[in-house]
């Protein structure tokens, strides 16, 4: 990490993104594309997919931005993030994938927010955040990382049809449709990930 001096700046043109996941892997790349030439990926390099271990989304994404670093010999750049209810003490957090279970089930997920919710003693008005951790590490072990937000609340039944995962469920601040009723465009203008992509340029890449 940092401590008090000032953040080490990504130079090169080659930046390993630390996933096997091509969707992901291609949204980063057209966000880094006017400051990094090549993406290669875990995937593509065959780089072993360490186990998430951590207990903070910053932590798991700077595990897994240190293995492929360390791996390849090259920059690597690596995400964390998930849903985190306020109710719920921060669950499903950084189990967000986990609760859709290996059928990657999110109506079953959504489902058992709803009904975590019911039960807890004091709701919170229902606030929640998406939380998207980014961390780029290098070869030597050093890490830069940032953390975005987006804030919001619940709301159940499940509505609409774009995006993936939690996103029927979540009103972001200042709306009144769900993430999932948002059009991408305007869901990546305020998204959690956008909000972290543009602490880690205006850092590491500008
Ligand atoms: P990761 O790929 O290990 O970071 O897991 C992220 C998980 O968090 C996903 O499987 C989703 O469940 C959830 N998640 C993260 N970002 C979003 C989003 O923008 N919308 C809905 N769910 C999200």
């Amino acid at each position: 990490m940092t401590g008090g001096t000032a953040p080490r700046r990504f130079a090169g043109d080659t930046l390993v993104i630390a996933s096997h996941n091509k969707g992901k892997v291609r949204e980063i790349a057209d966000l880094l594309g006017a400051y990094v030439t090549r993406f290669p990926s875990a995937g593509e390099l065959d780089l072993p997919e360490p186990e998430e271990t951590e207990t903070t989304f910053i932590g798991n994404a700077a595990l897994k931005a240190r293995a492929a670093a360390t791996a390849s010999g090259l920059p690597a750049l690596a995400d964390d993030s998930g849903l985190w209810v306020d109710a719920l003490d921060g669950a499903p957090g950084i189990y967000s994938a986990r609760w859709a279970g290996p059928e990657k089930d999110f109506a079953l997920a959504m489902e058992k927010v709803r009904r975590e919710l019911e039960g807890a003693a004091d709701r919170k008005g229902d606030r929640a955040k998406f939380v998207c951790s980014l961390a780029l590490a290098w070869p030597d072990g050093h890490v830069e990382a940032v953390e975005g937000y987006a804030h919001g609340r619940l709301s159940f039944p499940p509505r609409g049809t774009k995006g993936f995962g939690y996103d029927p469920i979540f009103i972001p601040d200042g709306f009144t449709c769900t993430y999932a009723e948002l059009e991408p465009d305007e869901k990546h203008a305020i998204s959690h990930r956008a909000d972290a992509f543009r602490q880690l340029v205006a850092k590491c890449f500008e």
